[in-house]
């Protein structure tokens, strides 16, 4: 079964995550390439990308899919807010029409603590104390979840991604994005062999 994870997170906003089993032709019969993407297995992970847009919302239009110069890619007048991820044998999606969106997933791997200085503040290394890959690399992808959310480039993980600490569950974090001094949730699925995390607000400036 290719979707692996799938929710309605709220009357307007979708999540999915597709385990990518098929060959190209089998994405490319709803897919327009936007871009040349040169390498089969990156090219694989883009189709499935696109594909679990028009999977979540049947019609969204993605020949309508824009790049801008950060790298984002928008609808031009935001019929729907997305964004996309993958990794290893799997693509993510988040699709909202009014929601402000991020997601990222990571195949945990212990080379991410060899760079863990690199992306955690000591604030953090002192209030979640995160010692597992899994543990840190749910760090990494959340970080990378806000920083699409934002959407504009030029984030500081450490000084402006400051995550304040787990809820009881440990299924979201709190997290100040310093760049626009506002408070998010940052919403966490830790998988087996696979982290998501992903942000939805309401909040658009
Ligand atoms: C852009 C970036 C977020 C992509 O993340 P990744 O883990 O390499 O790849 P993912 O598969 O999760 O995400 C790729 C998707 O993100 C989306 N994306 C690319 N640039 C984006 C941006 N600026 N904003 C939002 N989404 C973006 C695209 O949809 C892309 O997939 P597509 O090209 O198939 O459509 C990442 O390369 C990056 O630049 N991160 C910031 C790094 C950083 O500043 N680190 C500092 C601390 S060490």
């Amino acid at each position: 079964m290719p979707v692996f994870y799938q929710q309605d997170i709220n009357e307007t906003t979708r999540l999915g995550i597709w385990k990518i089993e098929e060959d190209e032709a089998f994405f490319k019969v709803l897919v327009p390439l936007h871009r040349e993407v040169t390498h089969p297995h990156k090219r694989l992970q883009h189709l499935a990308g696109r594909f679990l847009l028009r999977y979540l919302f049947a019609d969204f239009p993605l020949h309508q899919v824009q790049i801008a110069d950060t790298r984002k890619p928008f609808l031009p007048g935001e019929a729907y807010h997305f964004s996309i991820s993958h990794c290893g044998d799997y693509a993510a999606a988040i699709v909202s029409r009014d929601h402000r969106v991020g997601i990222d997933i990571e195949i945990p791997a212990d080379k991410v603590g060899r760079i863990r200085h690199k992306f955690i503040s000591a604030e953090e290394e002192e209030v979640i104390r995160p010692v597992t890959s899994q543990e840190l690399t749910q760090i990494w992808s959340a970080k990378e979840a806000v920083f699409k959310w934002h959407g504009d480039g030029e984030v500081d993980f450490r000084k402006h991604i400051q995550l304040k600490s787990y809820d009881a569950g440990k299924q979201l974090f709190h997290c100040f994005f310093a760049k626009r001094s506002t408070l998010i949730n940052v919403q966490l699925r830790p998988f087996e062999g696979l982290c998501l995390s992903y942000v939805y607000t309401s909040a658009f400036w």
